[in-house]
């Protein structure tokens, strides 16, 4: 009896039983968990018709037998029919579609676009069509998910057209295979065995962009190795466009500003110059003859040492119109950064973005478009969105979010970036006046923008699940999604992850959820409290360092930016301060021009506060922050606990890494909340409010904590 009832079990609970490195991220196609559930997909799964011959068409056939074979645990054979009039599920382009279902779309194909779908339940089968092959292949995914989160088919209608044209991540990948600030092992790009070595892990990764819709890759790091523009490189580049073209996915390079002087010793690179200019022509001619739908160019210039047009007295628009005009007849573009910033110039570096490139608005080729990081500073546990977004009418800007988590506590730390990402969308930059979302700028209906795009830094490497922290895949995932389409709610994101990922049991899926909703606040409060910022430790950025300071760059300590003294702490930011509030809308500078009504998680990226000061809490502003840094600590311990709880609902190898990571990250709080106290505690001179606890050490211990080779400089 009792053998029966474990063997009973285990059919029921293979995912719970199975060991599971997380390898096949949200791609699981976790087995039905009973005969109900198998027998009503096996009716639709067991009779799919798919019309059309491409490659595209052969990577779609390939996906719907992994998930069959996933699903059914191997137990059925897939076998999927290229024209049956009785199959259940019809995949076919709208072109390719019979009478009768055209008929039962009727008017809605008309509303499909270059890369959307619709996929329609009508009379007891469903359809998924598509105007091209990729829509085709992002419809297929769709229906997959509905299946994974095993929702009802019948009376299904989803019609999904991209809201952002360009959906990339950027890899920082160096050609050695380090990855700056990457914290999941080495860079998946074997450049050594490429071209000829196609690895696994390459499909894997296309198609795990596929299914999110990501539809271009930067392949590496923005400060750039001109390397990669020789024929040595591209030859291998182009094998890995060759890889990814069957799933929508296009490659793109960065671009050393001084490539002409590094590659050919030509004596400059004046993007003004007609033998530089010649030579980019060229360059891109020869990039087009390996890789003929390259997208085209990712660029960093004038910023932390690297090359640009500054170093000719030339502008941001005269270097990216070189390279724009260079790819132009190929149908290429340029992503210019605008993150350039530099210690000569002597205001707050905030600033300074704006400064530069908000005069040069309508200046910018027609295929270049800007690519702004989400707030004026650098991937903040929190910032403001970045006053660029509605400052720019006449030049498309795109979304530059980070996955890694270069100032988040890195690989070990679990928080929810789609939650921040949310924040940053949906903020009104009131443009136009109210409903100027930085959502309306970047899909184009502000300002009409002809080009839109949203990249992620991405936070992948060679660690087995992809990601370092389990969790991570979840970010990647959200990007993904809110770059198709950045209204997405992201409760419904991460809920579909968990899913997809790991288990449909309600019993994991909500409060696994509860605790990613929150952590983010939660680290918020024990990093970085009220609108502090830039207090990480140096170079690596790992842990706390509110206490760098000198070294020869000012806007890279971290005293620059909190300016604690005796009386207050807080950079002042108003009027009476460098005044980066006057680059926002007036509706933001009456919020936060005034400490009274600025929202406390930026009071101190603002405001100079006197530590004494009382705040609406009714606590003054040391008591407040010391509060918040106890709260984020005792979040950390809530997260850990909370997972605690969900041991059994899923395999251990994940349950169990990710509990470590916990363990990690609530004693990371805690060396937040007790160095970050202890070294502003000199300057406000008051004692720990009651209910904060005491440090464990005293300052000079944190002072001299160091460690070897952190990861990803
Ligand atoms: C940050 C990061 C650098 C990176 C830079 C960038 O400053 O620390 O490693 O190169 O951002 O976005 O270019």
């Amino acid at each position: 009896m009792y053998r029966l009832v474990i063997s009973f079990l285990l059919l029921l609970s293979p995912v719970i039983l199975k060991a599971n490195d997380g390898y096949k991220l949200w791609l699981q196609y976790l087995p039905f968990e009973n005969k109900a559930v198998a027998d009503y997909y096996q009716d639709y799964l067991g009779n799919i018709t798919l019309v059309g011959k491409s490659p595209t068409h052969e990577v779609i056939r390939r996906e719907l037998e992994i998930a069959i074979e996933g699903f059914f645990k191997g137990t059925i054979t897939p076998s999927i029919a290229d024209h049956n009039e009785y199959g259940l599920i019809w995949i076919a382009k709208s072109e390719d579609l019979s009478g009768t279902f055209k008929a039962a779309i009727g008017e809605k194909s008309k509303e499909i676009k270059d890369d959307g779908y619709l996929i329609k339940y009508s009379q007891g089968k469903i359809v998924v069509t598509a105007n091209s092959d990729i829509g085709l292949l992002y419809g297929t995914f769709a229906l997959l998910k509905k299946i994974q989160t095993r929702e009802k088919l019948e009376g299904m209608e989803i019609l999904e057209n991209p809201k952002i044209q360009l959906r990339l991540l950027n890899h920082w990948d160096n050609l050695n295979r380090t990855v700056e600030r990457g914290y999941a092992g080495f860079s998946i790009w074997n450049w050594h065995r490429l071209p000829h070595h196609i690895d696994q892990q390459y499909i894997d990764y296309a198609r795990a962009n596929a299914s999110i819709g990501i539809n271009g890759t930067s392949v590496t790091n923005v400060n750039a190795n001109a390397l990669v523009l020789t024929p040595e490189y591209l030859e291998k580049a182009a094998a890995l466009a060759d890889a990814f073209r069957p799933y929508g996915i296009k490659i793109y390079l960065t671009a050393r500003f001084n490539a002409p002087m590094i590659l050919d010793s030509l004596p400059t690179a004046d993007p003004l110059d007609l033998q530089v200019q010649a030579w980019w022509k060229k360059k891109a001619e020869e990039i087009y003859s390996y890789i003929p739908d390259f997208g085209g160019f990712l660029v960093k210039a004038d910023s932390e040492g690297q090359p640009g047009p500054h170093n000719y007295g030339r502008t941001q628009a005269e270097g990216a119109n070189t390279l724009a005009d260079a790819v132009k007849p190929f149908g290429g573009i340029v992503m210019w950064r605008a993150f350039v910033y530099n210690e000569k110039t002597p205001t707050d570096r905030i600033k300074q973005a704006y400064d530069e490139f908000k005069p040069l608005d309508g200046k910018f080729r027609d295929n270049v478009i800007v690519q702004v990081k989400n707030g004026p500073l650098d991937f903040q546990p929190r910032e403001p969105f970045h006053p660029l977004f509605g400052s720019m009418p006449e030049t498309p800007l795109m979304m530059e979010f980070q996955i890694t988590k270069e100032y988040l506590g890195q690989e070990s730390h679990w928080v929810n970036l789609a939650t921040m990402w949310e924040e940053v969308l949906q903020s009104d930059t009131y443009a136009k006046g109210v409903g100027s979302k930085v959502i309306n700028v970047l899909d184009g209906s502000l300002h009409g923008y002809k080009l839109t795009g949203m990249a992620g830094v991405s936070n992948i490497g060679t660690d087995r699940n992809w990601t370092g922290h389990h969790t991570g895949q979840a970010d990647w995932y959200a990007f993904g999604k809110l770059a198709w389409n950045p209204e997405s709610h992201i409760e419904e994101i991460i809920g579909d992850w968990l899913k997809m990922t790991y288990s449909n049991d309600p019993d994991f899926v909500n409060p696994a959820k509860n605790i990613a909703l929150n952590s983010y606040e939660t680290l918020v409060n024990y990093m970085t409290p009220l609108g502090l910022h830039h207090i990480m430790a140096r170079s690596h950025h790992w842990g706390p360092g509110p206490w760098v300071t000198g070294g020869g760059r000012d806007d890279w300590t971290a005293t620059y930016y909190h300016k604690a003294d005796k009386k207050a702490i807080g950079f002042d930011r108003t009027e009476s301060g460098s005044n980066a509030l006057a680059q926002y809308t007036p509706e933001w500078k009456n919020v936060w021009g005034d400490p009274e009504t600025t929202p406390m998680a930026f009071l101190l990226w603002f405001h100079r506060v006197s530590w004494d000061k009382k705040l609406s809490t009714g606590n003054s502003l040391w008591d407040e922050m010391a509060l918040r840094y106890q709260q984020g600590v005792e979040g950390a311990r809530w997260m850990q606990n909370e997972w605690s709880k969900l041991e059994g609902k899923i395999d251990t190898e994940r349950f169990t890494h990710i509990s470590s990571f916990l363990n990690i990250q609530a004693t990371e709080a805690e060396w937040w909340r007790d160095s970050c106290l202890l070294y502003f505690g000199q300057f406000s001179g008051m004692p720990l409010p009651k209910g904060v606890e005491k440090p464990k050490h005293d300052l000079q211990y944190y002072l001299n904590f160091k460690r070897n080779f952190v990861p990803g400089i």
